[in-house]
């Protein structure tokens, strides 16, 4: 076994991923220089130094320990779908927890046990069949369930933290305990207890319903997504709303959709959605966001922050 001491200087990709090769299973994915984009849905941005695909907790819990001695920054990946790296790329290691080790769904009414790498939309599936109501909302969100976690990811008045009865984490040390909601710290589209513990299964739990009645509300949220959102790339509503009003309506109003900066365009069907219409940078995203807050700085006096996480180096 290697030891922090026996090798000084650990600071390149190559020597990161040579470490975890040497401690992590055969299963697990370990690339160097691996491109982000087309793990992203706004894709855009550059490659990560280093990328994991953890096999078991016990190799996850490895990667976290190994970062944490020698330094190395990190971040978990779901779908992609609320995170923009910028066009340098990152500079650590990008973990995905996609292997079958973290991707189970088990219903046990009216709970469901979730694996953080499950894909919400098969959540929400799996509680339509279960009978099991509350999972609607998940089914229009391109996210995993640790990612929904992480945001406390919503839509159509749901969020993920109305249904958690428990999240079963990981922290930096490698170890791994069950928290209560009420044990984290929770807000709207942010759980800050998971910038630095990875979320490994979660129970949500449901309420008992009629499958008819599930599936209408899940047909009515899916009309509203597609008559309201756009379908080109982009990672949902780049901003959070602010207090009093909504983003994309605040967007709106000031005239800026169809606003371009290269190939990133505000969408005309909702303002709170920046599109990449096919060869946009990750720097073109980030100046069009300055300009929209500048703008609504400026004419409405409202701060807006973004909800997307912007990561990596320029
Ligand atoms: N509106 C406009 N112009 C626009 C966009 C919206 O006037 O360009 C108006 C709408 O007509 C509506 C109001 O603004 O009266 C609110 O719009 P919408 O119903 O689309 O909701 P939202 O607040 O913009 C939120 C979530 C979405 C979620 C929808 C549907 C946030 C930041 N956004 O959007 O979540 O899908 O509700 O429930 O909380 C996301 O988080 O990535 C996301 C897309």
């Amino acid at each position: 076994m290697s030891s922090a001491g026996s090798a000084p200087s650990h600071n390149s990709p190559e020597k990161w991923s040579a470490l975890f090769s040497g401690m992590l299973s055969p299963e697990a994915v370990i690339r160097t220089g691996e491109p982000l984009a087309r793990r992203t849905t706004m894709r855009v941005g550059g490659p990560a130094d280093v990328y994991v695909e953890p096999a078991s907790e016990a190799d996850l819990a490895q990667v976290l320990r190994i970062c944490g001695e020698h330094d190395i920054p990190w971040l978990v990946l779901g779908r992609g779908s609320n995170v923009l790296f910028r066009d340098g790329g990152y500079a650590g290691v990008v973990i995905s927890l996609s292997q079958s080790a973290f991707a189970r769904i088990e219903v046990a009414a009216p709970e469901i046990n979730c694996g953080a790498g499950a894909r919400l939309k098969d959540v929400a599936y799996q509680a339509k069949a279960a009978g099991l109501s509350g999972f609607e909302f998940m089914e229009g969100i391109p996210g995993t369930v640790g990612g929904g976690l992480r945001m406390n990811a919503g839509a159509m008045g749901g969020a993920m933290f109305d249904l958690v009865s428990l999240v079963r984490l990981m922290g930096p040390d490698g170890q791994v305990r069950g928290c209560l909601p009420a044990q984290m710290k929770v807000e709207y589209r942010r759980c800050a207890t998971l910038k630095d513990h990875v979320a490994i299964s979660t129970v949500l739990r449901g309420e008992p319903a009629a499958r008819e009645e599930i599936e209408q509300r899940m047909d009515a949220f899916n009309r509203k997504r597609w008559g309201s959102q756009p379908a080109l790339p982009s990672a949902g509503c780049m901003f959070k709303n602010p207090r009093d009003v909504s983003a994309g309506k605040l967007i709106d109003e000031l005239g800026l959709k169809g606003t371009r900066v290269g190939g990133a365009v505000v969408s005309l069907k909702h303002g709170n959605f920046i599109v990449n219409e096919g060869n946009a940078t990750a720097q073109d995203v980030c100046r069009l966001i300055e300009l929209i807050r500048e703008r609504a700085l400026v004419e409405r006096g409202v701060e807006l922050d973004p909800e997307v996480e912007i990561v990596g180096r320029e």
